[in-house]
């Protein structure tokens, strides 16, 4: 840890070259963190009190020191939860996962259809939208395959970096749907964006009528292009790709359609051949983000444990840290707030002696629904599925103070 951002910072500050640098290291798999090339940057002042700092500015740009970035992989990007402070993940730093890229909409020329089913449709504008009651809150939120793409490899951003963590501001689709007027016998909704891929997800309607948002805003500001500007739906608590960016239709329906996305992709299949269809909750996660594979504990003594917790039914009630690969058991401390369908943040107090010790965190949400070991995993779903995977992460300490990803 200590070791990393010393060198990240020197690798940030190059300042010539630093795009391509950045795309070359993301290709050949690298965390900024793990650039081992430092380069010169220019120094901060000796002493910043006997300078004239720097004029306001329109738009805001964190420190040059701080180096943190995503890891594009093509279609999606990876969040640095190991660079990660609190629950909110900023804009700037929150996962992505495309399926056409991210189109280009103006948000005076988007409109948003409410069909099908309905006594009234409607077509509305975005200010027809932002004249609705809005509601704002914060929510995780998790790509369904997150886990999958580097198992047992790598560090947590390159292993679990596709989820993130926001506060969102949108109107609840319930209430459109009342106006609309919902007619009896509807049970499903379908959701269309305005990406090239057109992605198509449904919802049933039970859920739609309760705390799905029309998100238009995200951490403070105008929801971002790679989020589903100008507006998104944002279902929450589940799988990450049915929440539809640049959302411009839905359509209240009888069935499920049957897309792309929930028959070829997003099923499960089981060890008996058949496939689970509409797995739609996140289950219960944790992740600890500090010391994670990739990081360097500077000698024995003292150490915060800390990390992320997340449900996709609702608030995290327990977390359990282990500093012994899973013999015992102990609380962590739970950082306030602790909200549902959230990040909630874990604290626990260490005392490193030195030798070689296996991490792993464990939650518990308000169903009691908690994570299993990986063979316990397996042995339930088989090998054949790509989703949903939410085993018990094991980073080792080696007696040098490297740690590294040790999920079996
Ligand atoms: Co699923």
């Amino acid at each position: 840890m200590k070791s990393g951002p010393s060198n990240r910072r020197r690798f940030l500050k190059s300042g010539v070259g630093l795009g391509a640098a950045l795309v070359a290291g993301a290709e050949a798999g690298l965390a900024a963190d793990d650039a081992k090339t430092p380069a010169v940057q220019p120094p901060a002042p000796d002493d910043p009190t006997k300078v004239q700092g720097r004029r306001a500015s329109a738009y805001g740009e964190r420190s040059r020191f701080e180096g943190a970035v995503r890891i594009p992989q093509g279609q999606s990007s990876l969040t640095p939860l190991q660079a990660m402070t609190g629950i909110i993940t900023p804009s700037s730093l929150h996962f992505e996962r495309h399926h056409a890229g991210v189109p280009d909409i103006d948000p005076r020329r988007h409109r948003l259809m409410i069909h099908g089913m309905v006594d009234r449709p409607l077509v509305l504008t975005m200010d027809d939208l932002k004249r609705y009651p809005s509601v704002t809150r914060i929510y995780f939120m998790e790509c369904s395959g997150n886990g999958f793409r580097k198992r047992g490899e790598g560090t947590v951003q390159e292993a679990h970096g596709l989820t993130s963590c926001a506060e969102w501001t949108g109107v609840n689709l319930g209430l459109v749907l009342r106006e609309a007027g919902v007619q009896a016998g509807a049970s499903w909704i379908v959701a269309e964006g305005s990406d090239a891929a057109k992605m198509t997800r449904s919802v049933p309607l039970a859920k739609a009528m309760n705390d799905v948002l029309l998100a238009y805003g995200q951490n403070g500001e105008a929801i971002r292009p790679e989020q589903g500007y100008p507006v998104r739906m944002f279902v929450p608590g589940w799988e990450g790709n049915i929440s539809v960016k640049w959302v411009r239709r839905i359509k209240v329906v009888d069935a499920p359609y049957q897309t792309r996305e929930e028959t070829s992709k997003y099923t499960d299949l089981m060890p008996t051949g058949k496939a689970r269809q509409f797995t739609f909750e996140m289950d219960p996660k944790s992740l600890i983000t500090f010391p994670s594979a990739g990081q360097k504990l500077q000698g024995p003594g003292f150490y915060e444990i800390s990390g992320l917790a997340w449900s996709g039914r609702g608030a995290i009630r327990r977390v359990e840290v282990s500093t012994d690969g899973g013999r015992t058991w102990k609380d962590a401390a739970l950082q306030s707030p602790v909200l549902p369908i959230a990040y909630t943040r874990f604290r626990y107090a260490w005392k490193w002696d030195g030798s070689e010790v296996v991490l792993q965190s464990r939650c518990t949400d308000e169903h009691g629904d908690t994570q299993p070991p990986l063979e316990a995993l397996v042995k339930a779903r088989g090998e054949n599925w790509n989703y949903h995977f939410n085993a018990i992460q094991s980073w080792k300490v080696n007696k040098d103070g490297n740690v590294e990803n040790a999920l079996a």
